[in-house]
């Protein structure tokens, strides 16, 4: 393994539409994050990844790309993109875009004149087929699949009387990978940007480019009227890898620049090292998503009322199997939530009592796997999920097509609790920046609540209290990037330390010269941990005075000594 300069980065995700709002439309914008350039430089990362800010009718908060040339007008401008990019590097800070593959907007102009007619030169350019007849003679769509956000993959376009497939909304019509002009198009694009200067890009939806091309029905079993979520139908398909073959030779070759697919539908560790092994031609890591529900705060779907349990064995073996797996093979981006997940501290830490201690326990866990960590907007104070007490209060897609269907099933209240553990808004409101009204986020009117613990949860306290989640996770970036433990925490082997104990998450990093130790309690109470106590000595930890017990989310990173 060559060892290369996006390794040895800690990486800050920011969602523009919730980061900082500068002209007081109530949405953030790209003036706002080179306002708060600052802060993220103070805060140690340096690399950040901007969720799409292309233009886009915002029907999935851009990930439904109208122009990829341009800024949307919400955002900015693209010299505010290009005065974004020169500032975060003249402080040291790389940039990556979030580049949107698998899809366009309905009123992207290739769509338009896609649907037109069924011999334009676009219309291969997406999806395009013929839908079938029940008994009755009533129109289906051209098979059983379901899509991510509720419904049938497909959706019937009255002017030429055919579908088009659209694994999202109804609105994000899916890019035919197969049509060898588009992949020009789109490798265009990426030279683009990254002539523009950007670092690299975090690739969106990645493993959905090709799709199962007999278009037959899943055999999956599913209620009458409901569609398969079969996603092995577009995830992971063999003929993919030969687009990623192209796109690397085409494009990614030719830039020093960093690549993070993200791989959902399921993909294993075998399949990343196809889409990232140190010597296939494809991205440089992919983000999967297998730890991410481990408190079963998704399946549930809101059935327990109370506070859900972390599987923590599940969730140590989940990371043991993808870092052992990788080894020598492919790098791992690391990272607890991002924004389609719930916050950290409310999926596994504890937003009251010890949020504090539960939030910098997390942040440590994080900052000491091996991989390139990035942290997600808001983690580094442990923002929590909302508190909305009406379905109408969130505003995702994803919510906006679930509630309908969901209503046929489930009470509101369960709905409700749900949503409030599960939905993407989780992690979408406006970033927690001082106690004023809206946090400081907006002088306008938020296009999300802000959470109602802002005023104790926010950044200008937790930058003058040495004791905050946010200086724990100043202490930890040092740790990773600049200490003498920068080697063995970034480069060091990845070994579990009692492996089945069912509340803490304990492993050693190790090489040749040293050996660190991670100890992380996951409950909310103390638990016994026995461990050659005079081996070790203490580098950094959340509490002051320990014991052989660890407390309520203690966390101790330890040296072996002589180490
Ligand atoms: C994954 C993105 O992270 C998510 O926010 C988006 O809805 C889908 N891809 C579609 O682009």
């Amino acid at each position: 393994m060559k060892k290369q300069w996006w390794m040895e980065t800690v990486g800050y995700q920011i969602y523009p539409r919730s980061y900082k709002d500068t002209n007081g439309d109530g949405v953030g914008d790209l003036p706002g994050i080179i306002e708060k350039l600052d802060y993220i430089a103070r805060l140690g990362v340096n690399l950040i990844w901007i969720c799409p800010f292309y233009k886009s009718p915002m029907d999935d908060n851009g990930y439904d790309v109208s122009d990829f040339y341009n800024v949307d007008e919400l955002f900015g401008t693209l010299d505010d993109a290009k005065e974004l990019i020169r500032q975060a590097h003249t402080r040291g800070i790389r940039v990556i875009l979030d580049l949107v593959m698998n899809q366009t907007s309905d009123e992207h102009p290739w769509f338009v004149e896609s649907r037109k007619d069924k011999v334009n030169a676009k219309r291969d350019w997406y999806i395009w087929r013929d839908g079938k007849r029940d008994k009755n003679g009533n129109r289906l769509p051209p098979n059983n699949w379901a899509s991510f956000f509720e419904g049938s993959c497909w959706n019937y376009d009255d002017l030429t009387g055919q579908y088009y497939m659209k694994i999202f909304s109804n609105k994000m019509p899916d890019l035919n990978w197969e049509n060898p002009e588009l992949r020009k198009a789109m490798a265009d694009m990426a030279r683009w940007w990254l002539d523009l200067g950007v670092d690299g890009f975090r690739v969106d939806a990645i493993a959905h480019l090709a799709k199962e091309t007999s278009f037959r029905d899943s055999k999956m079993k599913v209620e009458p009227g409901r569609f398969a979520p079969d996603w092995r139908k577009f995830s992971n398909r063999d003929r993919l890898f030969d687009y990623l073959a192209e796109f690397h030779d085409e494009v990614l070759t030719h830039y020093d620049c960093v690549t993070v697919g993200e791989v959902g539908g399921g993909a294993n560790v075998e399949e990343a090292q196809r889409y990232a092994g140190f010597d296939t031609k494809g991205f440089n890591m992919v983000f999967n998503f297998d730890h991410c529900w481990k408190n079963g705060a998704f399946g549930d779907e809101g059935r327990t009322l109370g506070k859900l349990t972390t599987d923590v064995i599940d969730l140590k073996k989940t990371f043991e199997r993808w870092i052992l797996g990788s080894e020598g093979k492919v790098w791992m981006p690391q990272y607890w939530l991002n924004h389609d997940h719930p916050r950290v501290v409310s999926q596994y830490g504890d937003t009251e009592e010890y949020h504090r201690e539960s939030a910098q326990m997390l942040g440590a866990v994080l900052l000491t796997l091996p991989g390139t960590p990035f942290i997600y907007n808001g983690e580094e104070i442990g923002m929590t999920n909302v508190d909305y007490t009406s379905v109408d209060d969130f505003n995702d897609v994803w919510v906006r097509n679930y509630v309908p269907s969901a209503r046929k099933r489930i009470s509101e209240e369960r709905i409700l609790t749900h949503l409030r553990r599960a939905s993407r808004d989780n992690a979408r409101t406006p970033m927690q920046w001082d106690d004023s009204v809206n946090a400081g986020f907006t002088t306008g009117k938020p296009h999300l609540k802000v959470v109602g613990n802002y005023k104790r949860i926010n950044v200008r306290q937790q930058e003058s209290d040495e004791h905050s989640v946010l200086t724990m996770y100043k202490r930890l970036i040092q740790l990773r990037l600049h200490s003498g433990m920068k080697d063995v925490l970034i480069y060091g082997k990845f070994a579990l330390v009692q492996q089945d104990h069912p509340d803490i998450f304990a492993y050693r990093r190790f090489d040749d010269n040293s050996e660190i130790l991670v100890i992380a309690n996951f409950r909310d109470y103390k638990v016994n941990f026995a461990y050659e106590v005079d081996t070790y000595e203490l580098i950094i930890s959340n509490v002051v005075n320990f014991g052989s017990e660890l407390l309520p989310y203690e966390f101790r990173i330890l040296r072996a000594k002589g180490g």
